[in-house]
């Protein structure tokens, strides 16, 4: 079997890992790839979001399955182009992937579906939200419609903030398209954790629950990021939990957005907010969390290949996904000033003594020079380990962690500290 992989990041590298431990390893390619995605596939000269290009060699040389990992691509409509050649694709099509693309819709899919999820409006015109705004209470959630590169979501404590981020938004184009509509929605409380759901239309499979953890410091503290470190299972979320985002979400959307004739196949992630209101959603994402997938994909025991194409043909049955035991823990290496400006092209040594002691290391930010790894993005790698609980994961990715360096390289020392509480 043949399988091209979109993307270049943590995820991907750990998406080509887990598919070349299965007991038929297909030959795989990824685009673009980085230098950890180099040493199990062979990396194509090709953008995520060259849609032309990869439709191109995708003829050409017929893959299988195309796994697409991030949203851009998805958003605009690379799975409908691969499939109009006859190809088959792990991800939604253009018209499924607005749940993530435009929130406005992910919103009114929720409501028409009875999903439970945050009270809201969805405005064009910053008179009206602003004169509206009382309806919410404070602080207010302010999100552009669009794809903002994680940057479009604004919790406003005050009615200032609020208006400023409304004006940013809607008058003065801070997002271009994606901010020309908004949605307005209330504040919720509690925990979050993130849920994949693999779905091929119809049936569905839900992988273990991952919390992430987005800001750039220890404690919660600092800005966010495009997350520092994650782990499962997320003891919050319960098999009550569990059972509820399958029946009470995951099922009701594909059914509503099957009577819309839009199936969807692929991941489906679920960012709830767990508290004292019960669970809600915060968001829907059409593809795999990061760095969530560098602790999901690698707990997947059973061959990945077969569950991917599985989800592509509309064949995924109960029972088809097995897991390892085991807890997970990744921990982020980040460049020194991420998630600000970030200097590039350190060496970085020890990855293989890291892997030594048992651990996984995924590339992020990464690319060779000259025969050597170095660093060049800000989330340039993570340190995946495994234990019997979270406790044993958390020491094993520590261990790990502390076999690399890099000049400046800074990682939060808390990872899955927060699970801790509820166990
Ligand atoms: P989103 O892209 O919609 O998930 O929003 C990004 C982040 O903003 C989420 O992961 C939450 O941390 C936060 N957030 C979004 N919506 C809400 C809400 N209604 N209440 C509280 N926090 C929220
Ligand atoms: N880790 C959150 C995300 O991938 O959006």
């Amino acid at each position: 079997m043949k399988i091209l992989v979109i993307g270049s990041g943590g995820r991907e590298h750990a998406i080509v890992w887990r598919l070349a431990q299965d007991a038929e390893p297909p030959e795989l390619f990824c685009a673009p790839g980085n230098a950890g995605t180099a040493a199990l596939a062979t990396n194509l000269p090709i953008g995520a979001e060259d849609i032309p290009a990869i439709v191109t060699w995708a003829k050409e040389h017929r893959p299988d399955l195309t796994v697409v990992g991030p949203e851009a691509p998805l958003c605009a409509g690379l799975a409908d182009a691969l499939e109009a050649e006859g190809l088959k694709v792990f991800g939604p099509s253009q018209a499924a992937a607005r749940l993530e693309g435009s929130k406005g819709f992910s919103k009114e899919v929720m409501e028409a579906a009875g999903v439970p999820t945050a009270r809201f409006r969805v405005y064009t015109d910053s008179a009206q939200a602003i004169a509206e705004l009382e309806d919410f209470g404070f602080p207010v959630v302010v999100k552009a419609d669009g794809l903002a590169a994680g940057k479009g979501v604004v919790i406003a404590k005050t009615r200032a903030e609020a208006e400023a981020a409304l004006h940013d938004m809607l008058d003065a184009g801070r997002f271009g398209a994606a901010g020309a509509e908004v949605v307005v929605e209330e504040f919720l409380d509690g925990e979050e954790a993130s849920v994949f759901a693999l779905c091929d239309g119809k049936h569905v499979e839900l992988l273990p629950a991952a919390q992430d953890h987005k800001r750039a410091y220890d404690n919660d503290e600092g800005p966010n990021t495009g997350g520092m470190g994650a782990y499962t299972p997320a003891p919050i979320a319960t098999p009550e939990v569990m059972r509820f985002t399958r029946e009470q979400i995951v099922l009701p959307v594909l059914r509503e957005l099957n009577r819309r004739g839009i199936p969807y196949k692929g991941v489906l992630f679920c960012g709830l907010m767990i508290g004292s209101k019960g669970v809600r959603v915060l968001e829907f994402n059409c593809r795999f969390g990061d760095p969530e997938t560098e602790v999901v994909v690698p707990s997947i025991a059973s061959d990945f290949a077969p569950v991917l194409l599985a989800c592509a043909e509309g064949r995924l049955k109960e029972g088809m996904v097995r897991l390892r035991n085991e807890a997970a823990v990744t921990v982020v290496m980040a460049a020194p000033g991420y998630p600000g400006s970030y200097p590039k092209g350190m060496p970085i040594t020890g990855i293989a003594a890291a892997e030594a002691t048992g651990c996984h290391v995924f590339h992020a930010g990464t690319a060779l020079r000259e025969g050597e790894v170095v660093a060049v993005g800000g989330r340039v790698l993570t340190v995946t380990a495994f234990g019997k609980d979270l406790r044993e994961a958390v020491d094993n990715a520590y261990r790990g962690i502390g076999e690399i360096h890099f000049d400046g390289a800074h990682c939060r020392r808390d990872i899955a500290a927060k699970a801790f509480r509820h166990l």
